[in-house]
């Protein structure tokens, strides 16, 4: 771990309850952790552990049960549902799973909608959309809506606009979920340059050799952290 780098994110016994009915369901267990500017966590556990909650958290998607998220030294649990939306826009770029583009849109103005919030001029998205889809080898797919492209091609999609507002913290929750390997391949080959570029990586995966392309590996279980490893081969 890159101890004098600085924490970026931070967890103090962190509960998460979602109430159902009699027993709420209690998915994260007085969690404690740190994650440091440029590290590139993946996060792994069996279905139901608690990861994508965790994710919730570090996005400023979610709030706490109880204890404290800092993001950059700030506790969002003071932040309004306004402040966590502009936090989020400037600071966190999101993958999932599914991709989540909107259907509607072409795969250049998918990547736009991020900066039309933080109001980038219409000239100005447009050429920074265009260069990120050409960075992620979509130069030739701009004006495809998702439908048009396959599983591999929207996520990358989904990559270029995670990356629309330069954040700092890329969070990507199965993003190889859906795609064959040489797909998910491409995928993890991006995370990893980006990584390089200096941002801040957390991969929810359930596979060891995308794993393998982090620093640092953790494994929940049941809403505990039951593991917590460098990555040998890389750090
Ligand atoms: N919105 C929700 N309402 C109720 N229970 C939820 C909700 N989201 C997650 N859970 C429950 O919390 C636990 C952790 O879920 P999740 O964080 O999605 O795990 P993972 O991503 O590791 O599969 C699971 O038992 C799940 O059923
Ligand atoms: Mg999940």
């Amino acid at each position: 771990m890159e101890e004098n780098k600085s924490v970026v994110l931070q967890l103090k016994n962190v509960w998460k309850l979602y109430a159902m009915g009699e027993a709420p369901v209690k998915a994260l267990r007085g969690l404690d952790l740190e994650i440091r500017a440029g590290e590139f966590v993946a996060l792994m556990g069996p279905s139901g552990s608690g990861k994508s909650t965790l994710m919730h958290l570090l996005g400023a998607l979610d709030q706490p049960s109880e204890g404290e998220v800092r993001f950059e030294n700030e506790e969002i649990s003071r932040l309004d549902e306004n402040q966590l939306a502009e936090l989020r826009g400037r600071k966190v770029g999101f993958i999932f799973q599914t991709f989540n583009l909107v259907p509607t849109l072409t795969a250049l103005e998918n990547v736009e909608l991020p900066m039309i919030f933080q109001n980038v001029s219409r000239a100005n998205r447009r050429s920074r959309a265009q260069t990120l889809l050409e960075r992620v080898s979509l130069g030739e797919r701009l004006h495809h809506q998702p439908s048009q492209l396959s599983g591999g091609e929207q996520q990358r999609v989904a990559i270029a606009r995670a990356l629309a507002n330069h954040p700092e913290i890329i969070l990507a929750d199965e993003p190889t979920g859906n795609l064959d390997t040489e797909s998910g391949e491409k995928i993890l080959r991006l995370l990893k340059d980006l990584n390089a570029e200096g941002k801040t990586i957390v991969l929810v995966t359930h596979n060891p050799e995308a794993a393998a392309y982090a620093s640092r590996i953790i494994r929940l279980k049941d809403g505990h952290r039951i593991e917590d490893l460098s990555n040998p081969k890389i750090s």
